[in-house]
């Protein structure tokens, strides 16, 4: 029955440099989730990669340190039980559906949602292939190019490769990129490992930094304008939020300090865009979700270039910032969909898209 009341199993925490700002996400989620119509069970996922489950929620939170379930071999087996049910634990009910508030590796990036898909529960947000793709940024940038959606020109290195030849990708760099420009891990988030750098000189040590989160690196040309983004729900018709606008103070650019600890940056929503920018927004936001083949939910950051006022997409987020003041459910706030509801909303987009996957056949002759 449609309004049976629905087990919603929420992740949070994960191995990721992002596990601070995913238990934020979790607080903010949970407290906000309707008691009514879902059991909410929390799941703490330890730094080291532990699944601990508790048990069903009954009141709301207090406290951010409630979520950290740890070290209870008998919270620990629950998680197994119905992640992979086994003739020694038929019976225990497994969630409806699953609601990853992972950021990063390990929980944006299409690893947790193979699990998901392989145990055939529903999930919030995009399905594997989505979820790497939008993670990894110079993945996401080949198919954004294969679709004739402009961004910054960049550049992929491999670890390897500079390791071999460092001077010959300096060269390239000046050649292809110029300066200043952008060095980034490529499968990261919350601009960690992301440095600006404005000549040679500092080159080499913003791609070692880089190579600290990862092994592979992307350089990108810096464009000169403003820093718009806007919200995508959907998995097969798409709405779009009103697009909003950050302005950092204090940094060269939209760093992890301006983005969780100074306070040092502004959110203006809704952006004031002309019409015309605005209308390529949102045909680039869309055109991005249905490149990268995302479902239920991504943040498009683009930028708007000054010169010509041209929309250059920067990057798809497919779990982006979700507590109460993050863009994403500010966006939707001002769209008209409040917090409690884009959640509700998010959760029937998964247990839609899990029921079209379960029209498909496995079998050549049923
Ligand atoms: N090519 C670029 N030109 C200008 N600014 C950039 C560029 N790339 C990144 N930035 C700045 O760095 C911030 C973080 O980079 P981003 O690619 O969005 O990484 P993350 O996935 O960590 O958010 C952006 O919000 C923006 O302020
Ligand atoms: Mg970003």
């Amino acid at each position: 029955m449609a309004n049976e009341k629905k087990t919603v199993a929420v992740l949070y925490g994960g191995k990721s440099t992002e596990y601070e700002i995913s238990l934020l996400t979790a607080f903010s989620v949970i407290n906000a989730m309707d008691r009514n119509k879902y059991d909410i069970l929390p799941v703490h996922i330890q730094q080291d990669g532990r699944w601990i489950a508790g048990e069903v929620l009954k009141d709301k939170l207090a406290d951010k340190s409630q979520l950290l379930l740890g070290d209870n071999p008998a919270l620990e087996n629950q998680a197994e039980h119905w992640l992979a049910p086994s003739a020694k634990t038929t019976g225990t009910k497994r969630p409806d559906i699953i609601f990853p508030l992972l950021h990063g590796p390990n929980g944006e990036d299409g690893t947790v949602q193979g699990l998901f898909e392989l145990l055939n529960i529903a999930y919030v947000g995009s399905g594997v292939a989505g979820s790497a793709a939008g993670m990894d940024k110079v993945m996401m940038k080949d198919v954004f190019a294969a679709h004739d959606i402009p961004g910054p020109d960049y550049l992929s290195v491999a670890k390897y490769d500079w390791e071999q030849d460092a001077p010959t990708i300096i060269q390239q760099i000046k050649e292809l990129i110029g300066y200043p420009c952008f060095i980034k891990p490529a499968n990261c988030g919350s601009s960690v490992g992301i440095s600006r750098c404005v000549s040679e000189t500092d080159v080499s040590a913003a791609i070692n930094e880089a190579f600290r989160f990862d092994t592979k690196v992307i350089i990108e040309e810096q464009v000169n304008g403003r820093e718009v983004e806007i919200g995508v729900i959907g998995n097969h018709k798409l709405a779009v939020s009103v697009p909003g606008e950050i302005k950092t103070h204090s940094a060269d650019f939209y760093d992890y300090q301006s983005k969780y600890q100074d306070g040092k940056s502004t959110l203006i929503i809704p952006a004031e865009l002309d019409e015309k920018v605005l209308a390529e927004l949102e045909d680039v936001a869309k055109k991005a979700f249905r490149a990268l083949n995302l479902s239920g939910l991504a943040r498009c950051d683009v930028f708007i270039r000054e010169k010509d006022q041209r929309v250059l997409l920067n990057e798809v987020n497919t779990m982006p910032g979700f507590t109460q003041y993050s863009m994403f459910p500010l966006l939707w706030k001002h769209t008209g969909l409040p917090y409690d509801q884009l959640i509700e909303k998010l959760i029937e987009l998964g247990l839609e898209r899990h029921a079209d996957k379960q029209t498909i056949q496995y079998r050549i002759n049923p």
